[in-house]
């Protein structure tokens, strides 16, 4: 029997989070990885459904999966993730993609095993999707990427329904993972070898509401900040309605929280904001970043934002640069607004047309750049901590890692500094990233 596997990832770190517990899972069955994915013997695609190109790129790939089972028969294909938990597209997949094997959702990775073991022993078609949970499943076992650092899931779902998203129906309500369970998770993370973890929630700060137990997001920073040995740690994504002054303050007082926030504003303009159903308005924004440059001088402020949301119009689109200028954000992550089926922004009027939409994120980006060369210029000449994380991807003899601030920083340094944080001297800053050589 082919005992090889390849996972291939599609979505966000949720998402990564999750294919590296399937790894866990068939490494503990006895599979070993490969990169050969023509080869292997169990292929698994965790998709993603947060915008079309992903959904696009996994019926691509799907599509090359048909000649490559002629010639490895013994393949099984497998595909999980946020995009099963759509009716349509699993019938979709049932109809016309029958070199797909097995399908499971969001909510039931941990039944893997037994579903890979249902098909291997009569070879029928299985299909297992869970519409939601309230469960979560602890002590699944983690196959992490780097041993230096990690992801924690630290709840799931999201009960934010904003009208442009999906993730709401692919990912279920919000259920918050018992603090006890997150802390004994660090430990044992920090046990094994990891200095930074990150935690990872829809929005980070909503966790603990469900637990009702009066225990928030900012006792969790101040827990884990407590962990000994752990030096670093990370969290996202914020969401503007839920960052509360606890959470700030917690920030600023522990030493291993890093000055980074992953502040996702998706508009400036308070009309469209009411439209996506984000409960906040522009001035809120602009109040809330003050308040934690104030309170955080050196926190990095990074954020999402999408453009032409249906009704967007130039003076909208012009109150989001505005904003952008305001809260001058260390970096962006900016997307065009993709139409997703199912959600309320789908039908609504006035969806703005592609050209439009590409000019827009075209401005927007020559405004976040020119922000982010800012910033990053007052980096020049400084000594920043920095955690290596691996060779360079533009040049092999160069390591790179990130700062506490969360900048990627490519640097000269000795390769057996890789898992360790140590001291750079930044030597050059460009927009996106700095350059710099180990002291
Ligand atoms: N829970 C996170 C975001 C998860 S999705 C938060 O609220 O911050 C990541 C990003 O994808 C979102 O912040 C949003 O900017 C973007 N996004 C979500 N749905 C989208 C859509 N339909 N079209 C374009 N971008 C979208
Ligand atoms: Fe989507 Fe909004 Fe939930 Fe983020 S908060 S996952 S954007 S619904
Ligand atoms: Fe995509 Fe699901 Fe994450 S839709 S962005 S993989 S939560």
């Amino acid at each position: 029997m082919n005992k090889t596997y390849k996972i291939m990832t599609f979505g966000c770190q949720m998402n990564e989070n999750d294919s590296e517990k399937l790894s866990g899972l068939l490494k503990n069955m006895g599979y070993t990885p490969t990169e050969d994915t023509a080869s292997a013997g169990v292929v698994i695609l965790n998709t993603c459904s947060v915008r079309e190109n992903a959904d696009v790129r996994v019926f691509g790939n799907l599509g090359t999966f048909k000649p490559m089972k002629k010639k490895n028969p013994e393949m099984v294909l497998a595909v999980c993730g946020c995009m099963m938990q759509q009716p349509e597209i699993v019938k979709k997949i049932e109809e016309k993609y029958p070199q797909v094997d097995l399908v499971f959702g969001t909510h039931n990775i941990h039944k893997f095993p037994e579903l890979l073991g249902n098909f291997l022993q009569n070879g029928e078609r299985v299909f297992d999707i869970w519409e939601d949970s309230d469960e979560i499943v602890e002590g699944l076992p983690t196959d992490r990427k780097y041993p230096f650092k990690s992801f924690v899931t630290i709840m799931n779902g999201c009960n934010n329904f904003c009208t442009y998203c999906i993730v709401p129906y692919t990912r279920g309500r919000e259920v918050s993972r018992l603090p006890e369970n997150i802390v004994a998770e660090v430990k044992a993370l920090v046990a094994d070898g990891c200095l930074e973890v990150t935690l990872l929630g829809q929005n980070v700060n909503s966790y603990g509401n469900d637990l009702k137990s009066g225990y928030h997001f900012a006792d969790l920073l101040r827990e884990l900040n407590q962990v000994e040995g752990l030096e670093r740690i990370r969290f996202m994504t914020s969401h503007p309605k839920d960052l509360t002054d606890e959470v700030i303050e917690a920030i600023a007082e522990c030493d291993k929280v890093c000055p980074a926030i992953h502040l996702a504003i998706q508009s400036g303009s308070s009309r469209v904001l009411k439209k996506m159903n984000r409960r906040y308005t522009k001035e809120i924004i602009v109040d809330l970043v003050t308040k934690i440059r104030n309170r955080i001088p050196e926190a990095a402020i990074t954020t999402d934002i999408i453009v032409g949301f249906p009704g967007e119009t130039e003076e909208d689109f012009q109150e989001t640069l505005e904003v952008v200028r305001k809260c001058r954000f260390d970096s962006a992550f900016s997307f065009i607004y993709s139409i997703r089926t199912g959600t309320p922004a789908a039908t609504m009027p006035d969806q703005i047309p592609d050209d439009v939409k590409h000019d827009r994120l075209n401005r927007l980006l020559e405004a976040l750049r020119e922000i982010s060369s800012g910033i990053n210029a007052g980096y020049d000449g400084k000594i920043v901590k920095v955690l290596a994380e691996e060779p360079s991807k533009n040049n092999e003899e160069r390591l790179a890692g990130r700062t506490e601030s969360g900048k990627l920083v490519n640097f000269e340094g000795d390769a057996a500094s890789i898992g360790k944080i140590v001291d750079v001297k930044i030597t050059k800053a460009g927009s996106f990233s700095l350059t710099g050589v180990q002291l």
